[in-house]
């Protein structure tokens, strides 16, 4: 593991009282009386505490850094999610819309037991995490979230998929009624993305439904979505509906949209550059100022020791 400078180190007090303050408030959420419906608890993100419905407390789980996460009005402020609108504010402002009531995921194709869950089932497969993570954009930027989820590959062991299953295709939302991004001709909607099999399985990628402890905000993907830490941002994929097991590599929406830029893996590789500039830094929104100097990115955005070998044997600059 790559360490990380002792100046990205979050003070251990400060660390400390956050974790009191997770967990106080966790517990205080799990002791409220819990009427109403999961759906209603979804049409208010960020207002309530994801245990109060799951009853478990959230723990730090493996595959996390030390690294100072970005305050949360940054990560819930500066954000893409293209069917709320094109601009950075533009999908916290239009989050409110997103139809969030009895929100289900199909899980699909080749797969024994295909499935309909709704939320409250999904929040029950597994017990929730929480993983801090770094999530490099393709634009050159990053953050350090901290997501409230578990491993996809929770979900993926449930439906038990087929032998001939090699690839999964993730669907978001297209609701035109309720996303005035969808109007904008700029991707083919739903917004569709896929990883290899083992890729999905690997127990990095998760099935987040919070972060910073409370219940995941519209615009960054809620009521539940992929994050997929070692993959450029795009590779994670909000809102999600359905999840497809798929013999043949699957259309992807930024594949589809320019082939050249945006490959089917889209690792984060520093010696790859975009056909349109560098990837070789990055800078920490919330933290590196425009004038700081940018930070190296990393292989595999850091995550090489626990990812790298999926990829043994592989052309990386041709695998883009
Ligand atoms: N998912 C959907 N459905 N629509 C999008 O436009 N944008 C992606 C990804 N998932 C996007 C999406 C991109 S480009 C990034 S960088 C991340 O979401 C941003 O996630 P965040 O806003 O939670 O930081």
């Amino acid at each position: 593991m790559n360490q990380p400078l002792p100046s990205e180190i979050t003070p251990p007090q400060h660390y400390a009282n956050r974790r009191q303050w997770l967990q106080a408030g966790l517990a205080a959420a799990a002791g409220a009386a819990w009427g109403s419906s999961p759906s209603a608890w979804a049409t208010q993100p960020g207002s309530s505490k994801l245990a109060a419905l799951t009853g478990q407390p959230s723990r730090i789980a493996g595959g996390s850094t030390l690294e100072k996460t970005t305050p949360f009005a940054d990560a819930s402020g500066y954000n893409n999610f293209y069917e709320l609108g094109m601009r950075k504010e533009e999908p916290a402002r239009n989050a409110h819309r997103l139809p969030l009531a009895d929100w289900t995921v199909r899980i699909e194709g080749l797969v024994a037991q295909p499935q309909t869950l709704g939320l409250e089932e999904l929040l029950r497969l597994a017990p929730l995490e929480e993983r801090i993570y770094r999530l490099r954009c393709v634009e050159g930027w990053s953050m350090v979230i901290p997501w409230v989820g578990y491993s996809l590959a929770a979900l993926l062991q449930k439906v038990q998929p087929l032998g001939s299953a090699k690839y999964v295709q993730f669907e978001t939302l297209a609701d035109a009624q309720h996303m005035p991004g969808l109007r904008s001709r700029v991707l083919q909607w739903p917004y569709t993305e896929g990883l290899r099999l083992d890729e999905a399985m690997h127990p990095l990628s998760l099935l987040a439904f919070g972060m910073y402890g409370q219940v995941l905000p519209g615009q960054n993907g809620a009521p539940v979505r992929l994050v997929v830490p070692w993959k450029y941002g795009f590779k994670s994929a909000k809102s999600l509906v359905a999840i497809r097991l798929e013999e043949q590599q699957p259309a992807t929406a930024w594949n589809q949209t320019a082939p050249h830029e945006y490959g089917f893996y889209s690792n984060v590789n520093p010696d790859v550059p975009h056909r349109r500039w560098s990837q070789a830094t990055e800078r920490r929104i919330g933290e590196d100022g425009l004038l700081a100097p940018k930070r190296p990115t990393l292989p595999f955005n850091g995550y090489a020791e626990q990812v790298a070998q999926l990829y043994s044997g592989m052309d990386l600059q041709r695998y883009y």
